[in-house]
C-alpha cells in the first residue's frame, strides 16, 4: 500500500545551518508515528519542512505517492497535509468560531455553508468545551482549550496526515489525559505524526515510535 506520507533522505535547516539530515520516514493511513527527542533536536524544523513552511535542503516529501517537495505550504494543506503548530498559534482577537472560520479560505474541504457547518458540528462534538466557548476570544481560553482549538482547526481541513508538534506542552496532567482521549478517538482515521517530549503520553497512542537526536531519526523498537 502506498504510504500517506513519505520522506526520503530529507535534510533541512536555516540558511547554511543544517539542523537535520538523512531523514527517511513512512506513515501509513492508520498509523500514529511518535517522535520523541530533547529540546533542540530538530523536531519542529522537521515538521515545518514536511509542511512546506520552510525550504528543504535535500531529499523529497511524498503525499499519497505524489512528490510534493516543490509545493507551497498552502498547497500541502489543500492536499491533506495539515500541521498543528508548536505553541498552538490561535488568533487571540478572534472568537473560537472565527478561528475555525479562517479555514474556509484554505479550500481543502468545501467552503460552502453545509459542509462547513457539518465540520463545525463535528468539532463541537469532539470538543464540547469549545462549543460552550464558541463566542469567546481565543486569548480568553486556557492553554488546554487553545490546544483543542488548534486541533479542531486542523481537523476542519480534513487531514490525510496530521502533524502534531508537542501538543501537551505546558498543560496540566488532567488536560493531558483529556487530550489523549481525543487523540485516541482520532487515531486510525488518518495518519498522525506526533512529536512529543512526554513519553508517557505517547505510550499506547503511537503505533510506532522513533527518537530524534542531533538532527537524526532513530527507529525505536516496540
Ligand atoms: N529560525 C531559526 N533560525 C536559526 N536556527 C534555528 C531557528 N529555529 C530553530 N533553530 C535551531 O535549530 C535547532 C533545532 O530547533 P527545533 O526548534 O527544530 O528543535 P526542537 O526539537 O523542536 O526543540 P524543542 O523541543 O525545544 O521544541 C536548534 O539548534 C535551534 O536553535
Ligand atoms: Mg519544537
Amino acid at each position: 500500500m502506498t504510504p500517506v506520507l513519505q520522506a526520503d533522505a530529507l535534510a533541512g535547516g536555516y540558511g547554511e545551518l543544517q539542523v537535520f539530515r538523512d531523514i527517511t520516514l513512512t506513515l501509513a493511513s492508520n498509523e500514529v508515528l511518535g517522535i520523541l527527542g530533547p529540546n533542540g533536536a530538530g523536531k519542529t524544523t522537521l515538521l515545518r519542512t514536511l509542511a512546506g513552511l520552510q525550504p528543504r535542503q535535500a531529499g523529497t516529501v511524498n503525499l499519497e505517492g505524489r512528490d510534493i517537495s516543490r509545493t507551497r505550504a498552502w498547497q500541502r494543506v489543500r492536499a491533506g497535509l495539515v500541521m498543528v503548530p508548536e505553541g498552538r498559534q490561535i488568533i487571540p482577537g478572534l472568537s473560537v468560531l472565527e478561528n475555525l472560520e479562517l479555514t474556509r479560505a484554505s479550500g481543502r474541504a468545501g467552503a460552502d455553508d453545509a459542509s462547513f457547518n457539518t465540520r463545525v458540528a463535528q468539532a463541537w462534538e469532539l470538543f464540547p468545551r469549545l462549543a460552550e466557548r464558541r463566542h469567546q476570544p481565543g486569548d480568553a481560553l486556557s492553554g488546554g482549550e487553545q490546544q483543542m482549538l488548534a486541533i479542531a482547526r486542523a481537523l476542519m481541513m480534513e487531514p490525510k496526515a496530521l502533524l502534531l508538534d508537542e501538543p501537551t506542552q505546558g498543560l496540566a496532567p488532567i488536560i493531558v489525559q483529556e487530550l489523549r482521549g481525543v487523540l485516541q478517538k482520532l487515531a486510525g482515521r488518518f495518519a498522525i505524526l506526533l512529536v512529543e517530549q512526554n513519553r508517557a503520553f505517547m505510550d499506547g497512542l503511537a503505533t510506532r515510535s522513533a527518537e530524534m537526536r542531533g538532527g537524526r531519526l532513530y527507529a525505536t523498537s516496540r
